[in-house]
């Protein structure tokens, strides 16, 4: 395993360094140093720091599957070309540093105003994300690099507030200030939304996740030079009022999440909404119904895409029939904690949803039967129908399918009004890890070495149904079913034992 991963990252630096010491595209920059002002610069600027490896901002950087380490530990002085150091981009005609990615870079420390970072002036892209730069504020010089395209200054505990000057960065396309929702961490706010945002007509990219703007959301209303904008994600910013109408002009991602939207949702696009992936507008205050316009509807435009591959509608207090364009996502579909109303469909195109991993409708006022194409799509790993009306048998899955079903590892059909026995099938769900089909109408035996087959489970649970548990002995069952088994034994009141 190790051997493979250095040998991987052997190549890897092989086929990084070859092109410069054997055919340069530009055979006079492997002889050039790069400047020396920048050098010093960035010199100064690692040496203005402190390397933290138990930062846990560096924790939040795994998490997210980046792999923590102090990119400028490697940084020398005397006669290096800092073009090759870690993290530094240089134009090689200029040999001009234009990018500069020290993220989860186990940095800490604070970035003064006259910090030498600030003199880097050829930067194109910064992405200083993930480091501990608290208890400081975003300096105002970060508004003086002029060619800057993506400034990356996510998750680095910075407080206070945005400074005004960020509007100043005329070419920006990319800015990314998110922060985790960490409890007890001061915060960063955005107080000057509609000026930074307004300014910055060449955005294509904002993520301010969880940074504090608090602001109405029809004031917003203005933002229309928002219109070249591919992703937003504004979750937990703590906007309140009415969704604004120009969020429908987003060609690509739309994370509104965690605010105070409130009113009706209308799906309301005109012109990008068929190009749109990804979208959330999970915790929000809406009433009523997903009601889409007049104009979309007519055109289809929003049920005839399979663009669409992500939505998530988690406690938006949305009641009314379960839209069938719902069934033309591809990939992601969170309705937890609603008023669905409505039947699931017997038959779908299933190649439709060879992509679908996570399907989540519990906690809504659905009912008719359980389909069993759920059972045997590809790519499912989560399929949660919990707290609904659904009634009937449990289809027996069609033989073979569970093949196909290497990756479900989470079931959970408990709080319905599901009757009968459970069918043979489901115990070859062989990656199953959790199943809950509690507070149903389930009847029958169920032998526990039934579920042998199933290495992986770890929480079963049949309470409060009608079922009979007919143990043998105790050797002959996985230790995880075993677990499984005290589990039933405690809980499980209505079962006979
Ligand atoms: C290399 O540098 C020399 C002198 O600076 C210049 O005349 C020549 O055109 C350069 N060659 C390339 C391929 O850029
Ligand atoms: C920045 O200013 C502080 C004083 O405010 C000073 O101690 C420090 O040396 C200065 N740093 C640089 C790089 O000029
Ligand atoms: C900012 O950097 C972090 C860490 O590298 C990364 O996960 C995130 O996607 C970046 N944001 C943008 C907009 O590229
Ligand atoms: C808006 O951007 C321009 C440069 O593109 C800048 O001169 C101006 O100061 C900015 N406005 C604000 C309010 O920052
Ligand atoms: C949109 O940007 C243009 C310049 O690109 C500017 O003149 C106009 O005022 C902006 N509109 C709004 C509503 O901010
Ligand atoms: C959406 O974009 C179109 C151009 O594609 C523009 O005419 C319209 O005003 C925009 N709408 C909003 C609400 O920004
Ligand atoms: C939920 O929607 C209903 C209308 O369907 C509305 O009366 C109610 O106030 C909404 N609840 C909340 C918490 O907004
Ligand atoms: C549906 O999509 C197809 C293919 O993208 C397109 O040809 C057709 O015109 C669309 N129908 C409507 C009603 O938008
Ligand atoms: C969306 O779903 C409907 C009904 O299942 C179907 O008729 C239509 O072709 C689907 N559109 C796409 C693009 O998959
Ligand atoms: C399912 O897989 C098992 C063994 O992995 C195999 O014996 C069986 O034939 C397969 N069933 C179908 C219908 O492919
Ligand atoms: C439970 O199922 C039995 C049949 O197995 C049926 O007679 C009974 O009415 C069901 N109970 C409820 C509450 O649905």
């Amino acid at each position: 395993m190790g051997y493979l991963l250095r040998l991987s990252l052997c190549l890897l630096c092989l086929s990084l360094h070859s092109p410069l010491t054997t055919s340069s595209p530009y055979p006079n920059s492997s002889a050039q140093l790069c400047h020396e002002d920048e050098r010093f610069a960035m010199l100064e600027f690692k040496n203005s720091l402190a390397i933290d490896v138990s930062s846990s901002i560096s924790q939040f950087c795994a998490w997210r599957g980046q792999v923590p380490y102090a990119k400028t530990a490697s940084w020398k002085a005397a006669g290096s070309d800092c073009c090759q150091w870690d993290g530094v981009t240089c134009n090689p005609l200029t040999r001009h540093v234009v990018g500069l990615d020290l993220s989860c870079g186990e940095l800490q420390g604070t970035i003064p105003m006259n910090s030498t970072l600030f003199t880097l002036r050829h930067l194109r892209s910064l992405n200083i994300a993930f480091n501990d730069f608290s208890p400081s504020r975003i300096s105002p010089q970060f508004g003086r690099f002029q060619r800057l395209k993506r400034l990356n200054l996510s998750n680095c505990f910075f407080t206070g507030k945005v400074p005004l000057t960020i509007a100043q960065l005329p070419q920006l396309a990319s800015l990314d200030l998110s922060q985790f929702d960490f409890v007890g961490i001061a915060e960063l706010e955005m107080p000057d939304f509609n000026v930074i945002v307004r300014n910055l007509t060449g955005l294509r990219e904002l993520y301010l996740d969880s940074v504090i703007v608090n602001s109405e959301a029809t004031k917003l209303s203005s933002l229309t030079n928002l219109s070249s904008l591919m992703a937003l994600s504004l979750s937990g910013c703590e906007f309140f009022g009415p969704l604004p109408v120009w969020i429908w002009n987003i060609t690509q991602e739309i994370d509104l999440s965690y605010n105070q939207f409130i009113g009706r949702t209308t799906l309301n696009g005109r012109h990008n909404l068929p190009s749109l992936k990804v979208l959330s507008l999970s915790f929000n205050l809406f009433s009523g119904q997903l009601t889409i316009s007049e104009d979309v509807a007519s055109s289809s435009s929003l049920m005839n895409r399979s663009s669409l591959m992500s939505l998530s509608l988690r406690s938006c207090n949305i009641s009314g029939p379960l839209p069938t364009w719902i069934w033309n996502i591809t990939q992601y579909i969170d309705l937890f904690n609603n008023h669905f109303t409505g039947e699931l469909p017997s038959m779908v195109d299933k190649s439709k949803f060879s992509q679908l991993t996570s399907l989540d409708l519990s906690e809504n006022l659905l009912d008719g039967e359980v389909p069993s194409w759920l059972f045997s799509l590809p790519s499912l790993q989560m399929l949660n129908l919990a707290n609904n009306q659904f009634s009937g048998q449990l289809t027996v899955i069609e033989d073979g399918a569970s093949n196909n079903t290497a990756l479900l590892d989470f079931i959970n059909l408990g709080g319905n009004m599901i009757q009968g026995s459970i069918p043979n099938s489901f115990f070859e769900l062989v990656s199953l890890a959790y199943l809950d089909l509690s507070s149903n109408n389930l009847s029958g035996v169920v032998k526990l070495d039934m579920f042998c087959k199933l290495k992986n489970l770890k929480d079963l649970i049949l309470s409060y149904n009608g079922l009979s548990l007919l143990t043998k002995s105790k050797s002959t069952i996985g230790s995880n079913v075993a677990f499984a088994q005290d589990y039933i034994s405690r809980h499980a009141p209505l079962a006979k034992i």
